[in-house]
């Protein structure tokens, strides 16, 4: 018999320091409340404090969904991390810290994975995959990223846009009529270079040189990652709905990974969605990377914009540049 796997609960971390964009501007970056929205339409983002890591706020965001799934922590046979950001360069993995600090069995499988923004849509997919192939009951997937730590303070275009957080996931089995129904996840790394953290890695080890250049932060040149997100991703939702041999207007809510407002909405007019379908979190949270999708998903609970048997679309794209559009029927 199939198995099918599904969301059984969802749960949210974001630190506790709310960053206007007046307080960036009040900090010395030259920049404005009014450019700041009109480009990007965010108000505000949380950052970490010095002493908060990414695996601090995995682990919230994880003990949150474990207690609205119901699943106890002692029944979780894998933990999937998703973060560009972990604790430690090399290692350990955050999702090793997680499973220790959870009490999760070293029975459990743990690793992470670094697919940048898309990082939920790779975890996602890979946890439906291991408990429909009966390899786990019982999955934690966490994305979790503090961006805020390779912000590049002198380029006022990268630096307003980023916050931190993490988001979490149960993956168990579900009844067959929902959960998990097609992932498509795609790659092209001929954009590697318009988004990335040049040095600090084993091709540019760091430098007190490439430290005070500022190349172990983020460089990003924004007006290409504009173009190419929405130029890979509309055509990518259209593929993946047409393969699933649906149309734009089956779908109950949109869940895009949150960059920017203004991406958001040139997907949404050119794939004509109404607005009410689509998720919008980045005015309040900014850019969290790969926890944005499982951020907004939290909300949606919260807010009542997801029940039981909705068809949700889980669209992440993100530096590499990878891209992934998950489509699943909520389960609670
Ligand atoms: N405040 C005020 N002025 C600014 C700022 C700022 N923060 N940043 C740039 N400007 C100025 C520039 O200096 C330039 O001035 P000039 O015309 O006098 O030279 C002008 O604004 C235009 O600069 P651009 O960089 O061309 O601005 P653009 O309209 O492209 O907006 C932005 C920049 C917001 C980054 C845009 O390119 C964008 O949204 N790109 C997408 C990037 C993105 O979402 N990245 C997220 C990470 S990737 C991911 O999640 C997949």
């Amino acid at each position: 018999m199939t198995v099918k796997a599904g969301v059984v609960g969802i749960g949210k971390a974001l630190p506790n320091r709310r960053v206007t964009n007046q307080d960036l501007v009040k900090n010395g970056v030259d920049t404005s409340d009014e450019w700041i929205r009109a480009r990007t339409g965010i108000e505000a983002r949380y950052f970490t404090d010095a002493d908060t890591a990414t695996s601090d706020l995995a682990i919230q965001a994880g003990q949150q969904a474990l207690k609205q799934s119901g699943v106890s922590a002692n029944v979780i046979d894998f933990v999937i991390c998703a973060t560009s950001t972990p604790d430690y360069p090399l290692f350990p993995s955050v999702s090793c810290l997680v499973q220790e600090a959870l009490g999760i069995p070293s029975t459990s499988g743990a690793m992470d994975i670094s697919a940048a923004c898309s990082g939920f849509n790779y975890a996602l997919t890979t946890a439906f995959q291991y408990v429909e192939n009966r390899q786990a009951k019982n999955i934690l997937v966490i994305a979790s990223d503090v961006l805020s730590k390779f912000i590049n303070w002198q380029d006022r275009s990268s630096c307003i846009l980023f916050g931190d957080g993490a988001g979490a996931a149960v993956i168990s089995e579900v009844d067959p009529l929902l959960g998990h129904e097609n992932a498509f996840l795609f790659s092209n790394g001929s954009y590697a270079d318009i988004l990335m953290v040049p040095d600090g890695g084993a091709r540019c080890p760091l430098t007190e040189e490439s430290f005070v250049d500022q190349k172990h932060c983020i460089f990003m040149n924004g007006r290409s990652v504009f173009k190419v997100a929405v130029n890979t991703v509309v055509p990518a939702v259209e593929e993946c709905l047409q393969k699933i041999g649906i149309g734009t207007n089956e779908i109950d809510l949109y869940v895009f990974h949150q960059a920017n407002l203004r991406i958001l909405e040139s997907a949404r007019e050119k794939l004509e969605v109404a607005e009410e379908k689509m998720m919008v979190t980045v005015h309040k949270y900014g850019n969290t990377s790969a926890s944005s999708i499982p951020i907004a998903l939290a909300d949606a609970v919260d807010e009542g914009r997801l029940k039981r048997g909705d068809r949700v679309l889980l669209v992440g794209f993100g530096a590499g540049f990878t891209w992934g559009v998950n489509s699943l029927k909520w389960c609670f």
